[in-house]
């Protein structure tokens, strides 16, 4: 796919999104730059048809995005209870709707969010979907800071590889103060499983491996169409 395929496919995706959403709604909003098309697009919608929708956003960069385009933030947030759906990316997604998530480290606040809503929508190109997790994308694994290493040599145990998410020479580090550890896994058969195993190791907050949580997702294509499959 081209560069251009790419955009108008995360536009169509992001449009495909916004058939559902309704006025009043309690709308969870993804981070990423598919996410960040469907936030503008709801911002334009709310705009144009005078909705009211309440906004949990997954990312400080979502919030700024959502604040800037006059999306109004539950009046609790950062506490949130329910939401009615969430809208959010992804970086792999599979034939049962398992997904790796965590390409730009917003994973934690994506789980909570995508664990609290009634129904996830994920937004992809064809190129996000693969048969097996970990093929084309390796799972990010939030980790706390202390004892990072520490908890990396247990991940290694696991893992084929794992390293230390960088940005530039500089540790990358979350929204949440953690740091992530880029896992790589020769073949993963059951992501459910995988996840736990990981949870399981102290020292690790959440996983990029999302089981059981999206219920839609819309796939936009390179000529500006999009398509719809149901888990
Ligand atoms: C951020 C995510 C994103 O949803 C994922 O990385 C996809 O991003 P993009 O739409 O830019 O490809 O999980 O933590």
């Amino acid at each position: 796919m081209t560069a251009d395929g790419k955009e108008r496919a995360k536009w169509a995706a992001a449009e495909g999104a916004l058939n559902y959403v309704e006025n009043g709604m309690r709308v969870g909003l993804g981070t990423g730059s598919t996410a960040e098309k469907f936030v503008e697009l709801l911002g334009r919608r709310c705009r144009e048809r005078n909705w009211q929708v309440i906004c949990v956003p997954t990312s400080e960069a979502t919030r700024a995005q959502a604040e800037r385009l006059g999306l109004a933030l539950d009046e609790a947030y950062p506490d949130f209870r329910s939401l009615d759906i969430v809208v959010d990316g992804a970086d792999e997604i599979d034939g049962k709707g398992n997904l790796t998530k965590g390409g730009g480290g917003a994973l934690l606040r994506e789980k909570y969010v995508a664990s609290a809503a009634g129904r996830m929508i994920v937004i992809v190109d064809e190129a996000k979907h693969v048969e097996r997790l970990g093929s084309t994308f390796r799972i990010p694994v939030e980790i706390v800071a202390f004892a990072w290493s520490n908890t990396i040599g247990r991940l290694e145990r696991l893992a084929d590889k794992v390293e230390l998410r960088k940005r530039g020479d500089q540790v990358f580090v979350t929204d949440q103060g953690n740091y992530i550890a880029d896992c790589t896994f020769s073949s993963i058969t059951d992501p459910a499983e995988l996840h736990r195993q990981l949870k399981n190791l102290l020292g690790v907050v959440e996983t990029g491996i999302f089981s059981g949580l999206a219920k839609v997702c819309v796939t936009g294509h390179a000529d500006g169409s999009f398509s719809i499959q149901e888990f």
